[in-house]
């Protein structure tokens, strides 16, 4: 049985105010026993939210890290100093890294081995555009950058990876992947997987979908048989919406 995630990428929003609110309106909600449930705060309220949540079900979890432990490299945050939080995981590979700060493959694989390094657990995102998909090119374009990032790994390391399949057309756009093109995406992940390391770790990743999930098509989408959760970006930013998600299976 793959791990069900329902994960809130809360991006650059909430100061520690709007945190604290979030994270106590989180702790009223009903939390499903079987979905690992997690939120990912800016840095400067990690510690806030860890502590807070030490006596919850609900993991925090980090937006970014850089693959050195320390040194010069002002205003970066290392996987060492995760570590010494508490956290145990960390989105790795968010297209907005990728758009807006450069985040090559070639990084990304860096950054990748550093969080196995520390026992931190990555969630790799990776995604199409628009035009990918519009030329065909989406399963091409996925399929490098899991093997670009992630394919220089030993079979083991597979136990701390999390997939998640997040084509860029749909983030924070409203537009959703459709049920059935995620599935056949997370198919294809699942194949290209099985291709490299064989089907027993292929069944054994959990392969999340991101991009405008939200209350009323998380069902739809967490039915298909290839789909283990979400990585959720504005409806993570209200805890009933959230909640609602992370009971959609
Ligand atoms: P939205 O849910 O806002 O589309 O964002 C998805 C996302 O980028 C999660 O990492």
């Amino acid at each position: 049985m793959r791990t069900k995630i329902v994960a809130g990428n809360w991006k650059m929003n909430n100061d520690l105010a709007q945190t604290e609110t979030l994270i106590t309106e989180l702790k009223r909600q009903n939390n499903p026993s079987d979905v690992e449930v997690m939120i990912a705060p800016s840095f400067t309220n990690l510690w806030q939210a860890f502590n807070s949540l030490k006596d919850d079900s609900i993991e925090v979890i980090a937006q970014n890290m850089h693959f050195a432990d320390s040194g010069a490299y002002t205003g970066e945050v290392s996987g060492e100093m995760l570590k010494s939080l508490g956290i145990k995981t960390v989105i790795l590979g968010h297209s907005e890294r990728r758009a807006y700060f450069n985040e090559t493959d070639e990084l990304l694989a860096k950054k990748v081995d550093a969080a196995l390094k520390n026992d931190i657990r990555v969630i790799f995102c990776f995604g199409e555009e628009l035009k990918d998909r519009k030329s065909e090119k989406h399963e091409d374009v996925v399929g490098n950058q899991i093997k670009n990032a992630l394919f220089h790994l030993e079979a083991e390391a597979f136990k701390n990876i999390v997939l998640a399949y997040e084509p860029v057309w749909a983030i924070g756009t409203g537009e959703t992947a459709s049920p059935e093109q995620a599935q056949d995406m997370h198919s294809f992940i699942r194949k290209t997987l099985a291709d490299k390391y064989g089907k027993d770790l292929a069944e054994s990743v959990s392969i999340l979908y991101g991009g405008s999930c939200k209350p009323s098509n998380a069902k739809e989408i967490f039915s298909k048989p290839d789909v283990d959760g979400g990585l959720i970006g504005g409806a993570a930013l209200k805890a009933e919406d959230f909640f609602a998600i992370a009971n959609s299976f």
